[in-house]
């Protein structure tokens, strides 16, 4: 049997990047999966090539910052499949600036997406994962919520923010079942990274003691195994996935 047989699994922003290889290894995996994101015609891409696995992709756009939008998203998936097991809060984004240049904006998008979208998937899943009485719910958070990073004081914040919610989750809803944790990952190679200057990457390559970027891949394995039942007596961890370099 696969790791995620008759388990119905929502990943936000998994068109592409991170979340769309965890797509892909939990639909080799057999899981129901839902391609959460905000971009129609990369959802679309995505679900026509993880089909090929798996039958049981289906892909929904949403705005995890909406309530009504994920409150819809939550009720047409338990209609299609008839459960949640797994919830992977993967979306993300960066809005990169000194503190000094920082608009009130760049901070409050960063903290509304990466936050506070969180927050309003994990509430509008975890009412139906308490009534199941078992679930997991998987947090991607980042290293720089670790240790901060100048240029990143919103994304960082975000970050560290993630983390302690992951923790104070996992206390309230071990009772029933549910395990809530974190994956921090390093510099991986997505298109959020692409964007970055050559010098900016040449700098962190120099701080990985791998000596190596990670790939989508490496998280997708750990999230695999955090998600699965091999993982059951693990709750309100952060796994740091970085290559060393913190
Ligand atoms: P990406 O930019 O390639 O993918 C993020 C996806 O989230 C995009 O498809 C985007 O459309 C979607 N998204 C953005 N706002 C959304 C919203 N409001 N509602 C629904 N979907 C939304 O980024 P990547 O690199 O794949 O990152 C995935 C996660 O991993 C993010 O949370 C990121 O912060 C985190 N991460 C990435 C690292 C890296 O080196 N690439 C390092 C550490 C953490």
């Amino acid at each position: 049997m696969k790791n995620l047989s008759n388990k119905t699994a929502i990943i936000t922003g998994s068109a592409r990047g991170i979340g769309k290889d965890i797509a892909k290894k939990f639909s080799e995996n057999a899981a129901n999966v839902v391609i959460v994101d905000i971009i129609q015609d990369e959802i679309n891409k995505t679900v026509k090539s993880l089909k090929k696995f798996n039958p049981n992709v289906i892909g929904i756009k949403c705005d995890i910052t909406s309530e009504n939008e994920v409150q819809n998203l939550v009720e047409n998936v338990i209609e299609k499949f008839g459960s949640i097991d797994i919830l992977v809060n993967n979306a993300g984004i960066t809005k990169d600036k000194l503190l000094i240049r920082m608009k009130l904006s760049d901070w409050e998008s960063v903290l509304k997406v990466n936050l506070t979208g969180t927050f309003i998937c994990t509430q509008k899943v975890a009412k139906i994962m308490m009534k199941q009485r078992h679930g997991k719910i998987l947090n991607i958070s980042s290293v720089v919520g670790i240790t901060g990073n100048a240029g990143q004081s919103n994304y960082s914040a975000s970050k560290g923010g993630i983390i302690a919610f992951t923790k104070s989750i996992a206390k309230e809803l071990a009772p029933r079942n549910i395990n809530v944790n974190a994956i921090a990952p390093g510099f991986i190679e997505t298109e959020m990274t692409e964007k970055l200057p050559a010098e900016i990457q040449q700098k962190y390559l120099e701080s990985i003691p791998l000596n190596k970027f990670g790939k989508p891949h490496d998280i997708a394995e750990l999230a695999l195994f955090l998600c699965d039942n091999n993982s059951d007596y693990i709750t309100g961890q952060t796994i740091v996935i970085d290559g060393g370099m913190i």
